[in-house]
């Protein structure tokens, strides 16, 4: 991504704040998303659907029931189910990792994340890193300030470009504590970097992260980088973030991703396939959700 504001950032807390909305039950509640994206964009997204769908979509909460099912395949279709499942996912990990007695949470790649406004029965007990592409950050910012909403003190705003500056070395300046366990989360930002520098920032995190510290993150299978076994709503997403700046360029091979996690100085602790997904997240629903393609949740320590 060269020198713009995430718009995948602002697409996935749509989607989120779409589910919130309208999902029953949710998956993930972000109840805060929807206030968080500007008007202008909601505007836009909704014009989008409008026109792609060919009926009048006012906005998220005037929805008609009869158009409804129609937007939200259309949000399947978009990959909604994973944005979902890898937020909750990071966040019951969270849960855990607290107990256990970590105080830094490092959301990689933050986007229009809501976490410090939505749980502040958590935050208290953390010192949050916020990092994210200097423009998408500043612009949230700006928006933040703009809703009046007012930040915590232990949430810390760290301007990082993963193709260019160094991660550890950025957080520190931040007052990142090496010595103490730390849990990151990366959603929805590996498919979007080039495969040495998510290998770096991975490496560079096991390097200077306390032993024990935690990831969780969401990647895509390197088979859907190959057209003839792409499922087809990938085909039509990579073209679609391709078009607005923001092209995917990495996946992982699951079968072998704890060898190369391994070399990067971590352990895999977990690897959640869409099947696992869809037993996790989906057994027993009404509606017509399902675990996306060809995406996977992964949770990983520092050896
Ligand atoms: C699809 S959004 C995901 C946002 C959020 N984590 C979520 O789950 O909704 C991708 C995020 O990766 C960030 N990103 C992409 N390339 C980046 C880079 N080179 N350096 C820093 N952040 C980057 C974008 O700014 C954006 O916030």
């Amino acid at each position: 991504m060269e020198n713009q504001i995430s718009i995948t950032a602002i697409m996935t807390a749509y989607m989120r704040a779409f589910h919130a909305a309208h999902g029953k039950p949710t998956i993930f509640n972000d109840y805060k998303a929807y206030e968080l994206i500007p008007e202008e964009n909601r505007r836009l997204i909704e014009a989008g659907f409008s026109q792609a769908l060919k009926f009048q979509m006012p906005s998220m909460e005037q929805i008609s029931p009869e158009h409804l099912k129609t937007v939200d395949s259309m949000m399947q279709f978009m990959g909604a189910a994973n944005v979902l499942c890898r937020s909750d996912f990071a966040e019951s990990n969270l849960v855990a990792a607290i107990n256990r007695g970590v105080k830094q949470y490092v959301i990689l790649g933050a986007g229009l994340d809501t976490f410090v406004f939505r749980r502040p029965d958590l935050v208290d007990a953390l010192q949050v890193f916020e990092v994210d592409h200097p423009l998408t950050q500043s612009f949230k910012r700006e928006r933040i300030a703009g809703l009046g909403w007012k930040t915590p003190e232990n949430l810390h705003m760290v301007p990082v470009d993963f193709t260019r500056d160094t991660l550890m070395a950025s957080l520190r300046k931040a007052s990142y504590r090496c010595d103490e366990s730390s849990f990151f989360s990366w959603l929805g930002v590996t498919v979007y970097l080039p495969r040495e520098k998510v290998d770096e920032t991975l490496r560079s995190i096991a390097r200077n992260a306390k032993s024990g510290s935690m990831i969780v993150f969401d990647y895509m299978d390197i088979t859907a980088f190959n057209k003839d076994k792409a499922a087809a709503s990938i085909q039509a997403n990579m073209e679609t973030v391709r078009e607005v700046g923001e092209p995917m360029l990495t996946g992982f091979d699951p079968d072998t991703l704890g060898k190369e996690l391994n070399d990067l100085g971590w352990v895999l602790q977990e690897n959640l396939g869409p099947e696992d997904i869809e037993k996790r997240y989906f057994a027993g629903r009404s509606d017509d959700w399902h675990a996306s393609n060809q995406s996977y949740l992964a949770r990983a320590s520092v050896r």
